[in-house]
């Protein structure tokens, strides 16, 4: 089922200086970089998997803002069917249905099947329609609890037999809760193996992959970490988005894909008592643009997400870490990077989401050399086509991110969110 997929190297090309802009002298790249790739289907099994959604928002059916489009690259994988959407919004989930049921793939969709709530669907699915696979993509305070048991959405599906995808942020419980809830999905998913995964997606991207490959070639430690995410705003038109106590805020929500990125490549746990970290409130004048609709302007002042937050900490190996995270672009396309240094070389990620690129300078070498990377392949379908044959085949070892692993990357992003004063979120849930 799976290949080594080799990332051509052989291309003469010229490497450019990340610090000063400047162009250093033509290079030849370096050895081929191989990172572990996966076919797009499940080319030894066939077993058909029955995917259900619970939301119908952006995140599986595709929003102005960015690539994601969970349903768009489910539908084109062989040998899935859908059987369920769950929204309170019906009217939206009809329409889902509609759209997709009109498409090349519109036989996937037949008879597919509407519910207000999870709730429903386990009650009068029938078998033949129960789905094996759920995809969450609710807002965060809906979901990830183990305390309470209105958003106990995972541990109800598991309890189900129901295998998981859930996108980030995993909840807005306290980081220890959602620990205590990884331990419990743990169990479960081993009693009854299943998948529970969560969509880091970055852990797939081709740049976050090659910099791992590169680490593991180079054969040295990163001693320090730098993320850069800054975020465009004028498009995002979500009021709970903007609110603290209903997102998390931009770490929790947003910069948790750096977060996790970091622990990723790094190997190591952000220790808590190290996190130190500033905000820039919204109360800061910072803009000319005119709020987009249904925005900051429209939440509770004291509630408001910060327009800049500036994080260090240290890991447990020994090695530092900084992220950076602004709400600041205009626009559609984020500005992010990612520095990797350790001893002798730098790894450099740039735009992991739009135009991924990879820079290194090597120990005992003045050159930064660009490496050619798949700028093609796309970390969503990869991260599906890693679920959905850990799905059929029990086989998790391409699954790169379990929900436990997933809460630690959520502790992180609390602790730094806590760190950076208010406000912050305090686990309550909203009405
Ligand atoms: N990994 C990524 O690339 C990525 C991209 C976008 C969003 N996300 C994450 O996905 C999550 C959802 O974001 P979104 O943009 O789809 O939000 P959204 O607001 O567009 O959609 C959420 C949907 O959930 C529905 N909903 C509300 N309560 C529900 C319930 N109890 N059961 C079922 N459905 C319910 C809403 O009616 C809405 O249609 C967020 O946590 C967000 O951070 C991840």
């Amino acid at each position: 089922m799976l290949r080594l997929m080799t990332i051509s190297a052989r291309a003469l090309h010229t490497g450019h200086c990340i610090t000063c802009g400047s162009l250093a002298r033509p290079v030849l790249a370096s050895r081929a970089i191989s990172t572990s790739g996966f076919l797009g289907a499940d080319a030894d099994n066939d077993e058909l998997v029955k995917v259900g959604f619970v939301g119908a928002g952006g995140v599986s059916f595709g929003t102005k803002e960015g690539p994601w489009n969970h349903s768009v690259r489910l539908e084109k994988m062989p040998d899935v069917k859908f059987t369920v959407i769950i929204d309170p919004d019906l009217a939206l989930a009809k329409q889902r249905v509609r759209e997709h049921s009109e498409g090349e793939n519109g036989y996937k969709w037949e008879g597919c099947q509407v519910f207000k709530d999870y709730h429903e669907m386990l009650e009068k699915t029938s078998k033949d329609k129960k789905p094996d696979a759920m995809i969450i993509g609710v807002p965060p305070w809906l979901h990830g609890s183990l305390d309470v048991p209105s958003s106990a959405m995972e541990m109800d599906l598991a309890k189900a037999g129901m295998h998981m995808l859930i996108e980030k942020p995993i909840s807005m419980r306290p980081a220890e809760e959602v620990e205590r809830l990884g331990k419990e999905l743990e169990k479960i998913g081993e009693e009854q193996s299943l998948i529970i995964a969560v969509g880091y997606m970055l852990r797939y991207n081709p740049a976050i992959e090659t910099a791992k490959a590169l680490l593991e070639e180079i054969g040295r430690k990163p001693t320090s970490i730098v993320g850069r995410y800054n975020c465009t705003y004028n498009n995002i038109y979500k009021p709970q988005w903007w609110d603290t106590l209903k997102s998390g805020g931009c770490i929790v929500e947003q910069a948790t894909h750096f977060v996790d990125a970091m622990r990723y490549l790094s190997g190591s746990e952000l220790r808590k008592d190290s996190i130190q970290a500033l905000g820039v409130g919204p109360d800061m004048e910072l803009s000319d643009m005119p709020p987009p609709p249904n925005a900051e302007h429209t939440v509770k002042a004291g509630n408001r997400v910060n327009r800049a937050t500036v994080s260090i900490f240290k890991f447990e190996n020994g090695s530092v870490g900084s992220l950076n995270h602004t709400l600041l672009m205009h626009g559609s396309n984020f500005y992010t990077e990612m520095d990797i240094y350790g001893d002798g070389f730098v790894i450099a990620i740039k735009d992991p989401y739009q135009h991924p690129a990879v820079f290194v300078r090597r120990p005992h070498s003045d050159d930064l050399v660009e490496v050619p990377i798949d700028k093609k392949y796309d970390m969503y379908e990869k991260q599906f086509a890693a679920f959905l044959h850990a799905v059929r085949t029990g086989d998790q070892k391409d699954v790169r991110c379990l929900f436990r692993d997933a809460a630690r990357t959520y502790a992180a992003s609390w602790w730094i969110t806590e760190a950076a004063g208010s406000p912050s979120p305090d686990g309550s849930v909203p009405e």
